[in-house]
């Protein structure tokens, strides 16, 4: 583990996309890449941060030197998320799948000719507001990711007031900004503080840059 300003920290990271099974081969999913979660966990190891990497089926190769807990599912995420506590921060990178089929198949659907099959679904647990909401044992910092498509800063200031997380990334992801599965991102950082709206940049950058705002924060926490 790298010397550094976050060492003796132990921090959580969620990344990637989830997938949520329909049958036994089919299941649904978002286009999440997991880069910027990958890159943010690399960030704070190498500022001695002890991380937790919990990933859901993501493109880009997995961190190293870093724990890493591999699921598919929310709920999977879910539990991994409580098992890897106590955590002194605990970033929520990954683009959990808001809803899930309420009963998937244990067998691989088949078209019959009886018709169209219908799905129903069910509600995820919200992962970020669950943690963000928990009383003892709350990690000092908790951070979420708000992708939005349209009112980037009103919609994930009102996302990290709803889900009472302490900061929130916003990144407006509309297909021609290209930052959802791309390299770059540009986001917005609210906290209490307000809104800072960091410049566009890899998502390489702005790991780093998040990862040492991070070890200011949890510094001046003691
Ligand atoms: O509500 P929305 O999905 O836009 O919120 C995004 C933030 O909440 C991200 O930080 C994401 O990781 C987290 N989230 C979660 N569990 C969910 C849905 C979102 O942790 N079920």
């Amino acid at each position: 583990m790298a010397n550094g300003p976050l060492k003796g920290k132990r921090i959580l990271v969620t990344s990637g996309p989830t997938h949520e099974p329909i049958d036994p081969v089919r299941y649904i999913a978002n286009r999440s890449s997991g880069a910027q979660g990958t890159a943010l966990a690399r960030a704070l190891s190498a500022l001695g941060a002890e991380v937790v990497f919990v990933t859901g089926p993501a493109d880009v190769s997995l961190p190293e030197g870093v724990q890493v807990v591999k699921i598919e599912t929310a709920q999977q995420m879910l539990e991994a998320v409580q098992g890897a506590l106590p955590v002194d921060a605990a970033v929520f990178a990954a683009a959990v799948a808001d809803w899930r089929v309420a009963q998937a198949s244990n067998k691989k659907m088949k078209k019959d000719g009886k018709g169209l099959p219908s799905l129903e679904f069910t509600e995820n647990p919200d992962i970020l507001a669950t943690i963000s909401q928990m009383g003892e044992g709350r990690p000092d910092l908790v951070v979420g990711f708000a992708a939005e498509t349209n009112d980037v800063i009103e919609n994930a200031t009102a996302k990290r007031q709803r889900k009472q997380c302490d900061w929130i990334v916003a990144n407006d992801v509309s297909p021609e900004t290209g930052i959802m599965g791309g390299q770059e991102n540009a986001v917005t950082l609210i906290s209490d503080h307000g809104a800072d709206s960091w410049p566009r940049m890899s998502k390489t950058q702005v790991a780093k840059r998040l990862a040492e705002e991070l070890a200011q924060a949890l510094t001046a926490k003691g």
